[in-house]
């Protein structure tokens, strides 16, 4: 069965066709991050018109690449949120063209579920149910229990920042540009993790606060160049700047945001005696929260699973494997039934 994926929830124009819920024939993805990189952020505006324009060549790119036509679609899956609303609103009015002028069905998708989806493609060594799925992007940090893909239930989510979001902010702080993840992650490399930063505590174990380590690192870097730093906190002026320590910052910061990941993933596995820890999301791509949570994770006896590296990110292939899966339970067939 050929599922045609489309998925345009924040910056990417992405389209794919995935068979059988499993094997990629094509996965092509447009992204307009260079329209907004100097904003330091993603502008709702930019990225719906940008969706627009490109969408149809990318789908056409993505059937051709996989050398089948429209024709040879069985499904069409969309992601349907959460997302930017312009440009959901672009990729489900394409998907509902084609899902009505080629008469077959349409799937709207849930896209932290097609990001843990993302662990079930192209052959990889795929986790059986139920499992812990930790989502961790530049929008939502969330733990899910996950029985089935129709029943993931919500065990924490966080209070203010995403986890990507303080990756993106901290970059900012960090004079670094946008996205900030990989930025902060290829200077962490060479950075000493010697600065106490930590998260934030929560009320509920399960959930996630971000923001008060992104102002700490703020307050952190003020204090190295003489800025004011609110709270009476004494100033060390050093005139220099924190240029000399952006390494060790980006290592300190990505650190206690790994360490915390990894203590409420292994609460969560805890809590519900599971031994399967699933992640996703485009922070699941850091090459040091991967190392750490095999290592970490692995260690008590619970085995972890990540996406290929280039899955992590949003794409289509997830979208279309998710609305495979759904749909072979019988979901939005005929629109009888709704997965969301
Ligand atoms: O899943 P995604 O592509 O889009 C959303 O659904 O939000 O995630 C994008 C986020 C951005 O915040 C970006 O900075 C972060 O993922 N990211 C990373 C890395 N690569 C991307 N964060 C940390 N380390 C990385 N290597
Ligand atoms: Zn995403």
């Amino acid at each position: 069965m050929y599922v045609l994926g489309i998925e345009t929830s924040c910056d990417e124009t992405a389209a794919s066709v995935v068979k059988d819920g499993r094997i990629i024939l094509s996965n092509e993805v447009s992204s307009s991050l260079r329209f907004h990189k100097r904003y330091g952020g993603v502008v709702p505006e930019i990225a719906s018109r940008q969706q627009l324009e490109t969408i149809a060549e990318v789908t056409d790119c993505a059937i051709k690449e996989a050398g089948v036509s429209l024709k040879d679609i069985n499904l069409v899956g969309v992601t349907s949120g959460p997302g930017l609303l312009g440009s959901l609103l672009v990729g489900i009015s394409f998907a509902k063209a084609i899902s009505l002028s080629r008469r077959i069905p349409l799937i709207g998708i849930n896209h932290l579920y097609s990001h843990i989806y993302a662990n079930f493609l192209d052959g990889g060594d795929a986790p059986s149910l139920p499992f812990i799925a930790l989502v961790v992007s530049g929008g939502h940090t969330s733990l899910f229990y996950v029985e089935d893909f129709d029943k993931i239930k919500i065990m924490g989510t966080t209070l203010d920042d995403a986890c990507g979001e303080a990756f993106d902010k901290v970059a900012k702080i960090l004079g670094l540009g946008y996205p900030g993840g990989p930025l902060i992650e290829r200077l962490a490399k060479s950075g000493n993790p010697k600065i106490k930063f930590s998260c934030s505590n929560t009320e509920k174990p399960l959930d996630f606060s971000f923001s008060g380590i992104k102002t700490a690192v703020l307050y952190y870097v003020r204090q190295l160049t003489g800025e004011p730093v609110p709270n009476g906190l004494t100033h060390r002026c050093v005139t220099s700047g924190f240029q000399g320590q952006t390494n060790d910052i980006a290592a300190s910061f990505q650190k206690a945001v790994i360490n915390t990941l990894i203590n409420k993933s292994l609460l969560a596995c805890r809590m519900k005696n599971i031994k399967r820890l699933v992640v996703g999301g485009g922070v699941a791509a850091n090459g040091k929260l991967r190392e750490k949570f095999y290592q970490q994770i692995q260690e008590k006896g619970i085995k972890c699973y990540f996406p290929l590296r280039q899955l992590c990110m949003d794409n289509a292939a997830m979208v279309a494997g998710l609305g495979y899966r759904l749909f072979k339970k019988g979901y939005n067939l005929k629109g009888e039934k709704d997965a969301y």
